[in-house]
């Protein structure tokens, strides 16, 4: 008698998939919800179908969950896959070797930008959603857009315009990309880089782009596995620092830095002497070899789902006039899905959050400055952090939003105040959330 392989870590525990999309309203609230959070909370993340064994944990088909908050009250939770070609069964790759850009789960994170609602996943074209999840369908902004659109685009605090970049498997390996604070796609040029990597996050300052080029590299071999990338000592690692406006504009200084991999960005500002600094969450090769065995489905499956919270808050201080990098590490704390205030994107600012297994963390300056525990049940999803609408509000005045597991198996919005991370509410949800990637807050127009 044969048994029944043990299901890998995406399919499993609080990661498992739910088999279905509902919706309830009027949910209990623990606490007291903030009045000022009224608008929407929502999160992606991959949802296989029933009974679908997908071999790679970023590739199961997006789902949004969202919840509803109005004036102190919880008005609904809903869940919804979004309708994309890739979930109706379209190749991204069909027999003749054409790329289907909108064939992708769009299953990374949500944004909003202009008047558009989008869910994004770094291997295609983003999916407009609608305030109540459903889909509107692929977004190529007019047409303009004919490569990927990366999940985690910045946009600039001050001009409101969103930056983001393509990568792929073919040439061109790395394309930039500039939409128009009303959402035209107003630039695009490609960017020269040694080989085709994946490239999940970069950083934007006033005056640069930083680019993340390292060494998990793509290799056609390992095409059956979905994420067909694998670190390679021989790539090298850099970081590239690129003049967004002057004459300099698009000519990238890259720094070779001690080789690393880095999913995530907290934040990146020029420093009083012009340098441009960086702080990220760092794997080093042990580190991201390790999760990446578990995250593709073939780790041993009694690995703990949170090991995949590995990375360690990191500064690389790189110095266009002299071409130098200098790398500190800042904290020991395993951790991952940083955050911040987003009015802060691009320049200094003192405060990242991020979670860590059971736990959200907070940093001020690059040093850790608090912790909420969870306690063993806790599963803490990213903590969006929301802030306090009044003018005049500090840097860390607002709170901290995170879909958490419960003792009982299922799965709270949690509400914490930013500033000292205290409790404020738990919205208690109708079911188990499956721990996934990104999300954000859209606040109801003033
Ligand atoms: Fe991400």
């Amino acid at each position: 008698m044969t048994e029944t392989p043990a299901p890998p870590m995406h399919l499993s525990g609080h990661l498992a998939p739910v088999p279905d999309e509902i919706e309830a309203f009027d949910l209990p609230v623990t606490g007291a919800l903030p009045a000022e959070l009224t608008g929407r909370y929502f999160r992606n993340g991959p949802n296989p179908l029933p009974g679908e064994r997908t071999g790679h944990w970023f590739t199961g088909h997006g789902m949004l969950h969202g919840v509803r908050l109005r004036d102190g009250r919880a008005e609904w939770y809903r869940n919804r896959w979004v309708r994309t070609r890739e979930l109706a069964g379209d190749p991204f790759i069909d027999e003749g070797g054409t790329v289907d850009l909108a064939a992708n789960p769009a299953n990374t994170h949500v944004i909003q930008h202009g008047e558009k609602i989008l869910a994004l996943c770094e291997a295609g074209y983003p999916y407009r959603v609608t305030p109540e999840l459903g889909t509107v369908g692929p977004d190529d902004f007019d047409g303009r857009l004919i490569t990927a659109m990366t999940a985690h685009p910045k946009e600039d605090p001050a001009t409101g315009e969103l930056h983001f970049f393509g990568y792929g498997f073919f040439p061109p390996y790395l394309t930039y990309h500039r939409l128009s604070a009303s959402g035209e796609l107003a630039e695009s040029y490609e960017v020269a880089v040694p080989g085709p990597t994946m490239m999940h996050d970069f950083a934007i300052t006033e005056r640069y782009v930083v680019w993340l080029d390292l060494p998990m590299v793509f290799d056609l071999a390992l095409a059956d596995r979905g994420m067909p990338y694998r670190w390679d000592d021989a790539y090298g690692a850099r970081i590239g620092v690129m003049p967004r406006s002057g004459p300099r504009k698009g000519e990238v200084t890259w720094f070779d830095v001690d080789p690393a991999y880095v999913f995530h960005v907290g934040n990146a500002h020029e420093d009083a002497q012009g340098r441009v600094v960086l702080d990220a969450l760092r794997y080093d090769r042990e580190a991201i070899n390790g999760i990446w065995t578990q995250i593709g489905g073939t780790g041993h499956e009694s690995a703990k789902a949170a090991a995949f919270l590995a990375a360690r808050l990191h500064r690389w201080t790189l110095d266009p006039a002299t071409g130098h990098p200098a790398e500190t590490p800042l904290d020991d704390r395993d951790v991952e899905f940083p955050t911040l205030n987003d009015a802060h994107v691009g320049r200094a600012g003192r405060y990242l959050y991020a979670v860590s297994d059971g736990a959200v963390l907070k940093y001020d300056g690059g040093a850790h400055a608090g912790t909420y525990e969870l306690g063993p049940h806790g599963n803490p999803g990213e903590a969006v952090f929301v802030p306090a609408a009044h003018g005049g509000a500090a840097e860390d005045e607002g709170w901290l939003l995170s879909i958490a597991g419960t003792p009982e198996g299922g799965s709270d919005l949690l509400v914490l105040d930013a500033r000292d991370l205290t409790f404020q509410a738990a919205v208690h949800l109708p079911r188990r959330v499956p721990a996934g990637f990104h999300g954000n807050w859209f606040p109801d127009a003033a």
